[in-house]
């Protein structure tokens, strides 16, 4: 079909999105085509404009975080059918392969082709002007329509609004996965969340629902700060200096248990300060993108060792794609995650580059794309 998206022909140039037609195959025997509702602006398509996220391919259709309704399924899809409402992972589980039978469906061997520019069997599902297009995670949610494998398709149940569903699809579980599992928080700890956008502010419901003693909201943008006790933030803090001197008063300077980063570029900077202010034997978890050229971290590696502490590297927050997204929308349901107050402004498909402005400039918590 003939369809519209925005599309990134120079990745890396942050020569912005160009919304343009383009033509979406149907699907193929283990995939799907879903009608969406709603694309989150999530800061990881800003890093493949940015170069951030080096491609060495081009174009791409960008857009990871999407929800809708299923219009036609292949020959050989059992497990879902015309109408049924889901949730576009943005990353695959293939239920099979040792990582997902070991329950580290975060970890499925498809997830590792996810930025490699084709569909899983290496063909286009979308050409524009006569050229094949990779999209982003497999999906390519900013366009109304996709055809992704079904391997990335969560179904949720109908009444679960989809333009608040979609940031089910990456944000909200790599958040509140950061703090729920990656993170291993425990009942009455103490917790530093640094960067609190579209996913931090999940990390910071997550050690809610784990019971933290007190959560530490970090962010630059005053906005994010007003904002954090919202979402269960006990205190916040504009600099890393100043969530230390509260962790230091708040835990008689033995330090945070846990320490989350969750801020829009992870550069090397940001490791030593966070590490600082971890306890002994306490985890940091580094949820948010670094450069990926980048090498140079600063970090007192002698204290590190010598206290005992863990460094946790996570993908989707540790999550589970089958079993987390469904709990999340259930929790939404019984009013205990909160995902209306997370949608800061809606946005037409043609002001994307409008939305990517808003979202460095820290304007919005999330923005979304909305589809009629
Ligand atoms: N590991 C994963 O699986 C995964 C999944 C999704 C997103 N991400 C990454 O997570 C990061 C956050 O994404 P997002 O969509 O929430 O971005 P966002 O832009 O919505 O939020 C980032 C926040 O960090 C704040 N910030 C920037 N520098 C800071 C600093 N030095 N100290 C404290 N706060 C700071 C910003 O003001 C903003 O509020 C990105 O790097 C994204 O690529 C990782
Ligand atoms: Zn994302
Ligand atoms: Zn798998």
């Amino acid at each position: 079909m003939k369809t519209k998206g925005a599309l990134l022909w120079e990745p890396g140039t942050q020569s912005g999105w160009s919304v343009e037609e383009i033509e979406l195959d149907p699907p193929k025997a283990t995939e799907a085509t879903v009608k969406l509702a709603a694309s989150g602006i999530c800061h990881s398509d800003d890093h493949l404009d940015t170069g951030d996220i080096p491609l060495d391919w081009a174009p791409i259709l960008g857009g990871h975080e999407g929800a809708g309704v299923v219009t036609e399924v292949g020959t050989h899809v059992a497990d879902l059918e015309v109408g049924d409402h889901v949730v576009c992972s943005f990353l695959p589980s293939c239920g099979k392969c040792s990582m997902c039978v070991a329950g580290k469906a975060n970890m499925c061997t498809l997830g590792a082709g996810v930025l490699a520019g084709t569909s899983p069997d290496g063909t286009h599902r979308i050409r524009a002007r006569g050229q094949g297009v990779g999209a982003m995670s497999y999906l390519g949610t900013f366009a109304p329509y996709v055809t992704v494998p079904t391997d990335a398709l969560v179904k949720i149940d109908k009444d679960i609004p989809l333009d608040k569903a979609a940031l089910i699809g990456c944000g909200v579980p790599t958040g509140w996965g950061s703090t729920m599992y990656a993170a291993d928080l425990q009942l009455g700890d103490v917790v530093v969340v640094f960067g609190v956008g579209g996913v931090g502010m999940n990390a910071v419901q997550g050690a809610r629902h784990r019971g933290a003693k007190a959560i530490i909201a970090v962010d630059p943008v005053d906005y994010k700060r007003e904002r954090a006790p919202e979402f269960g933030a006990t205190h916040t803090a504009a600099t890393a200096a100043e969530a230390a001197q509260l962790v230091e008063h708040m835990t008689n300077g033995q330090g945070a248990d846990r320490v989350v980063i969750t801020v829009g570029v992870a550069h090397g900077s940001i490791l030593e300060p966070a590490q600082a202010m971890t306890r002994r034997g306490g985890v940091l978890v580094l949820t948010a993108a670094a450069p990926v050229l980048q090498r140079d971290v600063q970090f007192d590696m002698f204290t590190f060792a010598m206290s005992g502490k863990r460094l946790q590297g996570t993908l989707y927050g540790s999550t589970n794609a089958r079993n987390d997204i469904p709990l999340i929308a259930d929790l939404y349901r019984r009013g205990e995650m909160k995902l209306d107050e997370l949608v800061t402004r809606t946005y037409a498909l043609e002001d994307i580059n409008t939305a990517f402005q808003d979202l460095r400039e820290g304007k919005n918590i999330r923005g979304v794309i909305v589809y009629d």
